[in-house]
């Protein structure tokens, strides 16, 4: 599978996010990440519907995936919101959802993907029933809340693991998906283990370089063969 890879927005200047956006689109991004976050299941606030609503022009008249990443509390609560906001792909923690399976028929009866999640320290065994439902799984390999925090290391045996386990069920079409410390150091290894989707935020935002030369040395730091 191609990787793909998925720029955060959480890095990007806010004080013009559609043009980061479409800088990011026009580099090559191919999923556009949402990070929601409410204060609660993590301890930062960021932005909901409305922004997801903001850039879903520029990211369908592109046919990039609008993805949302929901750290919230009773997401159930929100998601008719971010479908109607437009968002292509919504991820929900295992955390947060005592009816995961609920959960996830909802999303998928709206015709968008649904992903889910877990932090760092969640059991993948928490994903072994509902896998056969899902479009998507993303391994956090940061604390969720903030950007630019280290890759933890043990996330790449949860990646290669992960891995064997889609594999070995048949279910490979599903997106594997990482989020956190994704930079030009940590990409080969993750990429290795078996992500097919790369979530990077401050390696793309950020004022050492524009746009378009962070994505393009990322996506030159993936191995050749995984292109
Ligand atoms: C963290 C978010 C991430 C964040 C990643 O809670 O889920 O998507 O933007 O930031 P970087 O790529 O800087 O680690
Ligand atoms: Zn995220």
């Amino acid at each position: 599978m191609t990787i793909k890879i998925a720029p955060s927005i959480l890095s990007a200047d806010f004080k013009r996010l559609g043009d980061q956006v479409q800088e990011a689109i026009t580099a090559g991004a191919d999923f556009i990440h949402v990070d929601v976050m409410d204060g609660h299941f993590v301890p930062n606030i960021t932005v909901g519907p409305m922004v997801v609503e903001t850039l879903k022009p520029l990211t369908s008249a592109n046919h990039v995936t609008l993805d949302v990443h929901l750290m919230i509390e009773k997401p159930e609560r929100m998601i008719p919101d971010f479908i109607r906001a437009g968002a292509d792909n919504l991820t929900v923690h295992v955390e947060t959802c005592p009816h995961l399976h609920r959960t996830i028929q909802v999303i998928k009866d709206a015709d968008i993907m649904a992903g889910v999640t877990l932090n760092p320290a969640t059991p993948l065994a928490m994903l072994e029933e509902i896998l056969p439902d899902i479009d998507l799984v993303l391994v956090m390999s940061v604390n969720p809340g903030f950007g630019g925090q280290s890759y933890i290391p043990a996330s790449t045996t949860r990646i290669a693991h992960l891995r064997s386990i889609l594999d070995e069920r048949g279910l490979s079409h599903i997106e594997l998906q990482v989020d956190g410390g994704i930079h030009t150091g940590t990409v080969a290894e993750v990429v290795r283990a078996g992500a097919t989707v790369l979530v990077a935020g401050s390696a793309i935002f950020n004022s050492n370089g524009s746009v378009a030369a962070n994505f393009a040395a990322l996506k030159s730091a993936i191995p050749d063969s995984y292109i």
